[in-house]
């Protein structure tokens, strides 16, 4: 399984600090052997080698440059980053990144040999007009996309379930996951709500490979709680 925390704009460096020493020893002393990921803020990244990954929540495809606000390839080398998240709703709906964008960053990343985690996820306006449209609007997210890279990740998360506390029925999640599963051989992680009281039901569905949680990874001990769920299924 692999596990993403998404801390968003949450969280000092002295917070994400002390979060990894309980996330780390946790791994460590359990011996988990799943795929655990924390994306903390930019302030927080530190060149330290560690077992438990850290990627970047974004950042501008290019070496570095006139790109005033950004980060780069440049700054991300210097932490040793090689894992990123691509276009998660937030960055296409708040920030108003376009699809073209989307891929831009996506080329730019993948040749230079990141793990890409690419979120894909429909509004609620769009899944109430049916399957139909649900798999157009989806699959236009994959336009200049690259479903073969080997180093992908897909996340489903639907706009309406993040931060709000719903969440697709099981017959939803396993639907969209079967035809993503037809696009790639990519794992297949599902987003939007996810906590301690869902995730190990979630994590066990067909075509489910892990879970991208946003709020609920904030506690690390709520965190630490899904990764031991995960191993549980394993068992
Ligand atoms: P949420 O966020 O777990 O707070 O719903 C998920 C995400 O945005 O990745």
């Amino acid at each position: 399984m692999i596990l993403c925390a998404n801390f968003k704009a949450n969280k000092t460096r002295q917070e994400t600090r002390a979060y990894m020493a309980v996330v780390e020893s946790f791994v460590s002393v359990n011996e988990i052997d799943e795929t655990v990921i924390v994306f903390p803020p930019f302030t927080a990244l530190e060149h330290i080698s560690r077992n438990v990954l850290i990627g970047v929540q974004n950042a501008y495809p290019a070496q570095n440059g006139a790109y005033t606000g950004e980060i780069t390839l440049e700054q991300l080398e210097e932490f040793g980053i090689k894992t990123i998240l691509i276009g998660h709703s937030e960055r296409r709906h708040v920030l108003g990144e376009t699809q073209e964008q989307i891929a831009a960053k996506f080329r730019f990343f993948a040749d230079n040999g990141f793990a890409i985690i690419y979120c894909v996820g429909e509004p609620l306006e769009v899944r109430e007009q049916g399957d139909e449209a649900l798999m157009r609007y989806v699959d236009a997210q994959f336009q200049g996309i690259d479903c073969e890279y080997s180093d992908l990740i897909i996340a489903y998360e639907p706009v309406w379930a993040i931060g709000t506390g719903l969440t697709p029925t099981n017959d939803q999640i396993v639907a969209m996951h079967t035809a993503l599963r037809a696009k790639t051989h990519a794992p297949l992680l599902y987003g939007g709500s996810v906590k301690v009281d869902n995730a190990q039901a979630i994590m066990a569905l067909e075509n489910v490979d892990g879970v991208l949680v946003g709020s609920a990874s904030l506690s690390a001990n709520d965190f630490c709680e899904m990764i031991a769920q995960a191993a549980e299924l394993k068992q």
